[in-house]
């Protein structure tokens, strides 16, 4: 739940939410983010669940793949749009307004890549459970679902303890002032990163 609150002060600006982001993560996510992408091929067909501002929809296509990044937040599109023609990766990739629960349209057996980062925290218990069935229909035979996401502290006082040091970070980014951050935290939790064969 804190995760979901301090995700949801970065997307309310999506101009800081990159900046936000990396500072919130200390920097881990781009490395998260390389992992993951090596497991994408060229010409592979990929959808990318809760996209935002395309961090990992570029990639991907910047590896030769066919994209289609799917958001609710129509701002964060807004940048993902322009950050993908600025790098002249546009005709690689589409971007759509839908949400998870619209994935019944998508044909089955039709993407080699589902990935989701930061996305399936965001969502409720039923829409994870409607969006991975949907993941498994519309993945080819042999296709694989992707995640980056993150591991939540198990015990009370740690994710206390994570929840204080995060809600500052998180705030950094909406300050006007620059602020110069010397200091790394032990946070009490992590990025995880994981493939999942999607068996049929
Ligand atoms: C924390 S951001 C992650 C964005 C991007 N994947 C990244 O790695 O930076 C979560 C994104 O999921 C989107 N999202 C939340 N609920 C969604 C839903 N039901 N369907 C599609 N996208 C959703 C949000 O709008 C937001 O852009």
């Amino acid at each position: 739940m804190s995760t979901y609150i301090l995700m949801k002060i970065l997307e309310s600006t999506p101009s800081r939410y990159d900046k936000g982001l990396r500072i919130l993560t200390l920097g881990r996510l781009d490395q998260a983010y390389y992992d993951l992408v090596s497991y994408i091929e060229e010409n592979q067909r990929v959808l990318d669940l809760g996209c935002g501002t395309g961090a990992l929809t570029l990639r991907a296509a910047k590896k030769g793949a066919k994209v289609k990044g799917i958001d609710v937040n129509s701002q964060m599109l807004e940048i993902a749009r322009r950050r993908a023609t600025e790098a002249n990766l546009a005709q690689n990739i589409a971007f759509c307004e839908m949400g998870v629960g619209e994935l019944g349209e998508e044909k089955s057996e039709s993407y080699d890549v589902v990935t989701s980062t930061l996305c399936f925290s965001e969502l409720t218990e039923d829409e994870l459970v409607f969006t991975l069935k949907a993941v498994k229909r519309i993945l080819k035979p042999n296709g694989v679902l992707l995640v980056i996401d993150e591991v939540r502290p198990s015990s009370l006082p740690k994710r206390m303890l994570n929840w204080l040091v995060r809600f500052p970070l998180a705030m950094i980014p909406r300050l006007k002032r620059r602020i110069l951050l010397g200091i790394y935290f032990p946070l009490g939790s992590g990025l995880i990163f994981h493939s999942t064969p999607g068996k049929h």
